[in-house]
């Protein structure tokens, strides 16, 4: 049985997140690029500040997938992420992150990483509860919700077939 979390809804434009850092040799790998662990937990970070500014409650990471490392990213250079919820199915969301790596001096933008992430929400329990509505408005948005839609439908396919125990 699912409690919900708040029955008002919003848009994804309403929970989004935008933040910035800037890479440091601690955050390297023995190339001198950023390490992707590194990338991996500032995607997870901004992924859950949208899944709690749409829920205002607790959310955990449930999956991480389609985490492309496109370019690399130097030290020094400024990383931006944005999250935004592309979809809610019912106490699980996906928010898309996007990874920009921008040289601090000419300003030169270029998408570096990308993934999609699956939240749940929880009640103070700890149990998942049924997450507010997503409601798109801006043509962006609801094309982000269709294509979402069906990766959401692929994953949850994906994951019954690895859930069998006979294929752990
Ligand atoms: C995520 C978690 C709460 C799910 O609990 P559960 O008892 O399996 O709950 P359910 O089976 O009811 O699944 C809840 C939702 O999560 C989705 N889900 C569960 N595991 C998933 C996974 N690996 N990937 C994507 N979605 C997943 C389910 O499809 C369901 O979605 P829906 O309610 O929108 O239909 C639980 O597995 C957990 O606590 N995992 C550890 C989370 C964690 O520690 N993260 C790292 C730190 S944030």
């Amino acid at each position: 049985m699912y409690g919900m979390a708040t029955t008002e809804g919003k848009s994804p434009g309403e929970s989004s997140v935008e933040t910035r850092y800037l890479v440091m040799p601690a955050q390297a790998n023995p190339h001198g690029t950023a390490f992707g662990g590194s990338i991996v937990g500032w995607i997870d970070m901004t992924a859950a500040m949208a899944g709690q500014r749409h829920c205002g409650r607790e959310v955990v990471t449930a999956g991480i997938d389609s985490l492309v490392f496109r370019q690399p990213i130097r030290i020094g250079d400024h990383v931006i992420l944005k999250a935004a919820v592309n979809y809610v199915s019912r106490s699980s969301m996906e928010v898309g992150v996007q990874v920009i790596r921008e040289d601090p001096y000419s300003a030169e933008q270029v998408l570096a990483t990308t993934a999609h992430l699956t939240l749940v929400v929880l009640d103070e329990n700890k149990k998942p509860i049924t997450a507010p509505p997503l409601l798109p408005q801006t043509p962006e948005e609801k094309q982000r919700y269709e294509n979402a839609r069906q990766r959401v439908r692929e994953r949850k396919e994906r994951l019954k077939a690895v859930n069998e125990p006979e294929r752990i």
